[in-house]
């Protein structure tokens, strides 16, 4: 097999954890499938677990196997490159082994330091990796990838740069956004940057109002525990994915696609966006949390009743903002974001309505009216752009109706890439463009901040919510009489006439 690349060891921290087993050493299997990795690239598990280098092997076989990877000959190969260090990340002597490791094997001038574990051991590993010289670049590159949240408010994000920037330059932290590496996502960009199409239509001056969804069918599932601690749907989705794909959707055109242009431009966004005005949070941020229901013919319990879950939490599962973003350009559109848990459905979509055209020039049959103008892109499980127009319905009579112009973005032969695929590829080429800059983490943190702080200090619960709805009716608030209304799915019934 042929493997270009550059050398380096990958090292995996918390290499036992769902993270890890799940995307990140499938998507290493897939980079060496591809011949991405140099051959002489060995990836190091850690974690507390004991596990011998064979037995560890065989467990990521398993795994791999399991998750339907046939190609035993690519394996076997891939398999060869692991190894495993147990220890506690707590442990000083722990990174001494690790210093060891290392040093012994080939790439040592590069290495990638993955942290794929709790948000409290980030300090204690950087602080490990400090003390047995790991961080220091003057023999090759040293990377390290941190994975969200960076923090759980400004204040605590603050705290955590400071205490990285003592051991790291920015240029060698690589904060993870996995959603940001989704095709679809990237996609926006070839969309309105490789096309003028949009482009001349993406302003205020055509576009009525912008929907951000992300809506899951699945409740907290194993991590109830940390997601009612320290999650929540703000945190856990709002201050990262969907204030990002509001970013690269609101930016102006990058001069190039290198990444602090393309940072610089997101930032700005960030910064544009208008602070919510608490005394009047009601109207333009609503939370929620599911009671029981059913999803599927499925019955699921309620939040509350699940395990790890704190007797009467506030914690919310579901959260609808309306932002603006203060700008030339995007001055006066509202952008709602909405994401929830134990939705109805699994989709991630934006929605991008038009505004009217200046005069309704055609009759309608009595009691319709002209249907907006809309432009959908589907991140998941729908990877697709679909525009509605209006078109007459064939007959002597002059009726209009909406039709659908729709479009797949992969052909059925190819392979989508997994997000993280393509994000752990650019870490080894030292691609930063779609890593977040601290900046931006900050800026992020300041738009939910004074949300997060306002439901702090609200002693009423999030609007409870049947599993397997669209959440709390209340979210319809936040359009006040605009007329506006959620679309809830890609596939909304457009054929009748109008
Ligand atoms: N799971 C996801 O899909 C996902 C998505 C986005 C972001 N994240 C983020 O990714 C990180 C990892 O999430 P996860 O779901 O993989 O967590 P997880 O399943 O709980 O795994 C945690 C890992 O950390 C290790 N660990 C914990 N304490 C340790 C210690 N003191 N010393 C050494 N190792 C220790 C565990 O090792 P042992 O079990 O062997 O002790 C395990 O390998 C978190 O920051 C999370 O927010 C996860």
């Amino acid at each position: 097999m042929k493997c270009t690349g550059v050398s380096h060891a990958y090292v995996i921290f918390g290499a036992t954890g769902n993270l890890a087993t799940h995307k990140l050493l499938p998507a290493l299997y897939q980079l060496h499938r591809m011949g991405q990795l140099a051959n002489d690239v060995e990836i190091l598990g850690c974690g507390r677990t004991e596990f011998t280098q064979d037995t560890w092997r065989i467990e990521i076989r398993t795994l791999l196997v399991a998750s339907g990877i046939k190609d035993d000959e690519v394996l076997t190969s891939f398999i060869q490159r692991l190894d495993y260090l147990a220890g506690s990340l707590t442990d000083a002597h722990f990174y001494q082994s690790l210093a060891q490791w290392v040093g012994d094997n080939g790439s040592e001038n590069n290495v990638i330091f993955y942290l794929s574990i709790s948000p409290d051991l980030y300090v204690d590993v950087t602080e490990g990796l400090a003390a047995e010289n790991l961080l220091n670049e003057s023999a090759g590159w040293r990377r390290m990838v941190i994975e969200k949240p960076f923090g759980h408010d400004l204040q605590s994000a603050r705290e955590l740069q400071h205490r990285l920037d003592k051991h790291l330059k920015e240029e060698q932290i690589y904060r993870i956004d996995h959603y940001v590496g989704k095709e679809t996502v990237q996609n926006f960009l070839v969309l309105r940057f490789d096309n003028l199409i949009l482009e001349p239509l993406w302003n205020r001056h055509y576009i009525d109002h912008i929907q951000i969804t992300h809506a899951e069918t699945v409740g907290v599932e194993g991590r109830a525990g940390y997601y009612d601690k320290s999650g929540g749907a703000v945190r856990d989705m709002i201050q990262s994915h969907l204030l990002q794909v509001l970013a690269l959707l609101a930016m102006e055109p990058p001069v190039s696609m290198e990444a602090e242009a393309l940072r610089d431009e997101k930032v700005k966004v960030l910064k544009s966006i208008r602070p919510l005005d608490t005394s009047q949070l009601s109207t333009l941020a609503i939370r929620g949390q599911y009671a029981a229901g059913v999803i599927k013919d499925e019955s699921v319990m309620g939040y509350l009743q699940e395990k790890d879950v704190a007797p009467g939490s506030h914690t919310e599962t579901f959260a609808a903002l309306k932002l603006y973003v203060d700008n030339w350009r995007w001055r006066g559109v509202p952008f709602y974001l909405r994401t929830g848990k134990r939705l109805k459905a699994r989709h991630s979509m934006i929605a991008v309505r038009f505004k009217e055209p200046p005069m309704d020039l055609f009759p309608r049959a009595a009691g319709k009216k002209r249907l907006p103008n809309w432009l959908l892109l589907g991140i998941q499980p729908d990877d697709a752009v679909r525009m509605e127009i209006s078109a007459k319905v064939p007959g002597v009579e002059m009726n209009t109706r909406q039709i659908v112009m729709n479009a797949t973005i992969g052909q059925p032969e190819e392979r989508k890439s997994e997000a993280y695929e393509e994000l752990l590829l650019d870490v080894i080429q030292g691609n930063r463009a779609l890593f977040l800059r601290y900046d931006e983490v900050k800026a992020a943190w300041s738009v939910v901040d004074p949300i997060l702080q306002a439901w702090e200090q609200d002693e009423q619960m999030p609007l409870q919510y049947p599993a397997g709805s669209w959440g709390p009716k209340a979210a319809d608030r936040l359009f006040g009489d605009s007329g506006r209304d959620w679309r809830d799915s890609l596939l909304d019934d457009t054929s009748n006439p109008t």
